[in-house]
């Protein structure tokens, strides 16, 4: 046995060795700089996203089984305007169409999503594989590899079977750990020869704060306090066990790789020279990105997650804490299982540290990080509400990552800005604005010494965002969802992320404003084209509506429907009053 000055000896070395290693990430050093003009390092990788349930539609196509995402946006109430996934971009049937849009980008990889239900209709694979959505994907890989663009699949992007859902309760049954595992081992023994970059999550903080927290997201549980880290410990385990199955029966033969990729606000001190904000801030990071990362990483949570929950929770008199906990075999068993870290990024907050004490309304993911998030109101903020665009936010998430995780190998995996607007727009000044600060503080960060390897631009086309239905646009193409045939067209920002691919950076001030002006000329003809285009295809609908009664599409309908009633009641109105003039008279 170790005397006992021995063992505080050591832990007094663990104390520090664990100190200086938070301590790498200088709070206090913001260093915002000018434009840097330069250049990617050869080989750097450029890309373009989409998800399978945004954009894909076929939902009942084929043999595909019901995801979560279907059932709930065919609740009322749930997405604006009772929008759905049903038919999105149709991008089921455009493989062909969508890859040209990518080889007129020259678009290096192309990150996309498996539905799980379109190949294993239930979720479970003893139950049946559906060999038609085995064969849709195989479609969309091979186009792309003969198009030479890298296919960067992801296992989860939000769309669990619905079956699963009912039967288990979704991320809040463990065995969701096997079922998944089961999916991802279909997906590499079938795809496996041909995709080399797996992500097992996307963005599972969304996932357990939205589906299972605050329920603006499917399966649209509230369960407070305790939904989001159940859903959360579960997703974490499941990934390590997809990590390792590929590692151990894939890895040698098919040489992959496979990461997770994690969303990231950035949180900025209010004031950096007081230690209070200085730690809100921090633990705003670590709530968010560092719940996933911590034990991806190092094995478990960040202690300051472990800290503030334990203490709330004993606040509020339960025995133990809302944040489960892992066995040392589970730690070391997630620990380092992430060849890359995919880093899906928007937007930053001002944060300051304020007190939510342990009332009678309990507690929540959000009053357990006793904090208070701000904006500033000069940030330009053209689209989501929450996406205000702060572009050195960047540059200081991706710093954290590097000092806090060991540099690992990073894809950018989301970054882009959306409108609100739903007439056409298609000179996109502000996304040109957007990717331009974005990209370039990304270069900054590889400056820095960042291991960024390669960028996504979020999204390739404009698609169903979730509860806000189609009303938040962050497409590089445009689609014109009231044409049945989901037809795509350029916005300004395809010319500009075109020409930034192809310099591999931004060569100099001179030639950078001018993809800008170019970009600009260009898009205002199309623009004309469109909306002339879209002016016809809208009294068509017209003539259509009116001959088909029982069309069931709700744009039009509120657009055809608010005018006529308004027009009618004025007609009436009218009539009404000349009646009773006439009378009079
Ligand atoms: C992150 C999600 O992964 C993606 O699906 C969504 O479109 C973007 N956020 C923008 O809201």
């Amino acid at each position: 046995m170790l005397p006992r000055c021995a063992v505080r000896v050591c832990h007094v070395l663990v104390l520090v060795l664990c100190l200086s290693a938070a301590e790498d990430f200088d709070w206090t050093k913001n260093d915002r700089g000018s434009f840097y003009y330069g250049t990617f390092p050869a080989g750097f990788s450029w890309g373009a996203g989409s998800s399978a349930y945004q954009t894909e539609g076929a939902w009942d196509k084929d043999g595909k089984g019901l995801s979560i995402w279907d059932v709930f946006t065919h609740k009322k109430g749930k997405v604006q305007r009772n929008e759905t996934g049903d038919s999105s971009c149709e991008g089921y049937y455009k493989i062909k169409d969508d890859i040209s849009l990518m080889k007129e980008l020259k678009l290096n990889h192309y990150r996309f999503s498996i539905s799980w239900p379109r190949i294993i209709p239930t979720g479970i694979k003893s139950d049946h594989v559906n060999e038609k959505g085995i064969q849709y994907y195989d479609n969309l890989i091979d186009h792309l590899l003969e198009s030479k663009i890298t296919p960067i699949v992801t296992l989860y992007h939000w769309d669990l079977p619905q079956v699963l859902q009912e039967k288990y309760g979704g991320w809040q049954n463990i065995s969701m750990v096997n079922h998944f595992n089961d999916f991802a081992n279909l997906c590499f023994e079938r795809f496996g020869n041909r995709v080399k970059y797996w992500i097992t999550f996307n963005n599972p903080w969304s996932v357990a704060v939205e589906g299972y927290e605050t329920g603006e997201h499917a399966p649209g549980l509230k369960l407070r306090g305790t939904g989001a880290y159940r859903a959360a410990h579960h997703m974490i385990k499941a990934h390590a066990k997809v990590w390792h199955t590929y590692d151990t029966q894939w890895r040698a033969k098919q040489k992959g790789l496979i990461g997770i990729s994690l969303s990231g606000d950035w949180g900025e001190p209010v004031d950096i020279g007081n230690q209070k904000d200085i730690e809100a801030a921090e633990r705003y990071v670590q709530f968010y990105l560092g719940w996933f990362a911590t034990p991806v990483f190092h094995g478990d949570y960040p202690q300051v997650m472990k800290d503030f929950i334990g203490k709330k929770s004993g606040q509020q008199g339960l025995g133990t804490s809302r944040l489960p906990t892992f066995s040392s075999q589970e730690k070391s068993y997630i620990k380092g299982t992430c060849d890359f870290l995919g880093i899906g990024h928007f937007t930053t907050r001002y944060i300051t540290q304020k007190n939510y004490p342990v009332g009678r309304s309990g507690s929540s993911y959000f009053t357990d990080r006793d904090l208070a998030e701000l904006v500033d109101p000069r940030w330009p903020d053209p689209g989501s509400e929450w996406l205000y665009s702060v572009p050195w936010g960047f540059r200081r998430l991706l710093n954290f990552v590097k000092t806090q995780y060991g540099n690992p190998m990073i894809y950018v995996t989301e970054n882009g800005v959306s409108e609100k607007m739903l007439c056409t727009e298609l000179c996109d000044d502000w996304r040109i604005q957007y990717y331009k600060d974005y990209i370039n503080e990304m270069l900054k960060a590889i400056k820095d010494g960042v291991n960024v390897r390669g960028y996504t631009a979020w999204s390739l086309l404009d698609k169903f965002e979730w509860d806000e239905g189609y009303s938040e646009r962050f497409g590089l193409y445009y689609v014109d969802f009231r044409n049945k045939n989901k037809p795509r067209y350029p916005k300004a920002s395809v010319q500009y992320y075109k020409r930034i691919i192809s310099s591999n950076g931004f060569p100099n001030q001179r030639e950078v404003e001018n993809w800008r002006k170019k970009a600009i000329e260009t898009c205002s003809s199309s623009n004309q084209l469109l909306a002339a285009e879209e002016q016809r295809s809208t009294a068509a609908n017209i003539l259509r509506l009116i001959h088909d009664p029982l069309t069931s599409h709700m744009e039009m309908v509120t657009e055809i429907v608010v005018p006529t009633v308004c027009t009618l009641s004025i007609l009436l109105s009218a009539i009404f009053l000349m009646f009773l003039l006439r009378r009079r008279n």
